[in-house]
């Protein structure tokens, strides 16, 4: 965990709780330290607690228990129109009887910045999102899409030092979504903005955020970047919650020099990385990415140690092909090879030994 009391943490929470009814915690010992700048996701299942603390961080909720501190100063201390921090939510949350100009303008009023200087800053917020030419229109002479642009220029039209943002993207479609995520991102990288950004969409967690912190039970499960994130998971929730995942189960046999030798439930002998097991007789669940798995022999490493493999189904995926085999008790067991000219098209039915690298393979808690 990040020393908390870094000097160049931006925002910081210490040991932050929350209830909401004085009984359940919804946020427990929460701590996390941001420096200036980052783009930081808050990815978790719904009710894990990521609207909460962006809540609490805006000023709209108080902490149970903790601090909360930005740039150096204990949020409670501060007023929340002085906190600079501009929000974007699913909803849009524009006000429908103004204009998009109005809506960009309000939040300077509120500042009271003279009028010139207002269209000024409205005009480039508005460029900035591509959106210059429709001023003069109502929000629901707007698409999805264009309101939630709108939204972002009105969350950095004053020049915030931090953004937050609540599923801003939730009820777009696919194709809006990958376009705004770009464009968002690219901005807050421009503008050196510090962005908390909440989404239950883990693909949409790796492609935007500088760190991931994912979320499970009120609880920051892990906080790294996306590489380190889907590469070396730390336990089974984080292996399972982060891209596709293939899961063994078995007991631990022994431990030494940095690998552990597991016997899986189904049958078969695993040379696997220990991260969350510690000794031998301990269950376990081991972890392999699906594009981590070789079955070419020519191409396995040797000595390593291989399962033997029925392929149930073949998928062709354009870029990728993803084959689905019965291993060692399993019938959900995903390998993903790429589309190469040389590549094998595996056929249901087929025999095959498949193999890995023991560090592509972690033992994690059962
Ligand atoms: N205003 C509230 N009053 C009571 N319980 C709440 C309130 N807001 C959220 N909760 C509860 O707190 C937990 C965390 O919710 P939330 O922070 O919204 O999670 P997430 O954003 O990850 O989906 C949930 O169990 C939810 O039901
Ligand atoms: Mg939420």
């Amino acid at each position: 965990m990040a020393d908390t009391s870094a000097t160049n943490a931006f925002v910081e929470f210490e040991r932050v709780q929350k209830s909401y009814d004085g009984e359940n915690l919804v946020v427990k010992d929460l701590n996390l330290s941001m420096p200036k700048g980052e783009f930081l996701t808050m990815l978790g299942p719904s009710g894990s607690g990521k609207t909460t603390c962006l809540m609490m961080l805006a000023g709209f909720e108080t902490a149970t228990h903790g601090d909360i501190r930005l740039d150096g100063k204990s949020i409670n201390n501060i007023p929340p129109h002085k906190r600079g921090i501009g929000m974007v939510f699913q909803n849009y949350a524009l006000f429908p009887h103004m204009t998009v100009a109005e809506n960009l303008a309000f939040p300077l009023e509120v500042r009271k910045i003279g009028k010139s200087e207002r269209e000024e800053k409205v005009k480039i917020a508005l460029d900035r999102v591509q959106m210059g030419d429709f001023g003069g229109r109502r929000p629901a002479q707007l698409s999805g899409g264009q309101q939630q642009r709108v939204a972002l220029a009105r969350a950095l039209v004053f020049e915030p030092e931090l953004v937050l943002m609540d599923e801003p993207l939730g009820a777009l479609d696919k194709q809006l979504r990958e376009t705004l995520q770009f464009e968002i991102t690219h901005l807050a990288h421009e503008l050196g903005i510090t962005v908390v950004y909440v989404t239950h969409d883990q693909t949409e967690a790796l492609t935007m955020s500088d760190r991931v912190a994912v979320f499970e039970n009120g609880r920051i499960q892990q906080l790294a970047p996306p590489d380190l994130l889907y590469e070396e998971p730390e336990n089974s929730f984080v292996a399972q919650f982060i891209g596709e995942n293939n899961t063994l189960e078995g007991v631990v046999t022994e431990i030494k020099g940095g690998t552990c030798l597991v016997q899986l439930d189904g049958g078969g002998l695993i040379e696997a990385k220990p991260i969350n097991v510690t000794r031998a007789g301990e269950r376990t669940r081991v972890s392999i990415r699906p594009e981590r798995v070789e079955f070419n022999k020519d191409r396995m490493q040797e000595g390593a140690h291989t399962l033997k493999a029925e392929v149930l189904e073949f998928v062709y995926m354009g870029d990728i092909f993803r084959t689905r085999l019965r291993v060692a008790g399993t019938d959900n067991f995903i390998i993903k090879t790429r589309n190469a000219p040389d590549q094998v098209r595996l056929k249901p039915g087929q025999q095959i030994e498949i193999g890995w690298l023991a560090e592509d393979c972690r033992a994690l808690d059962a």
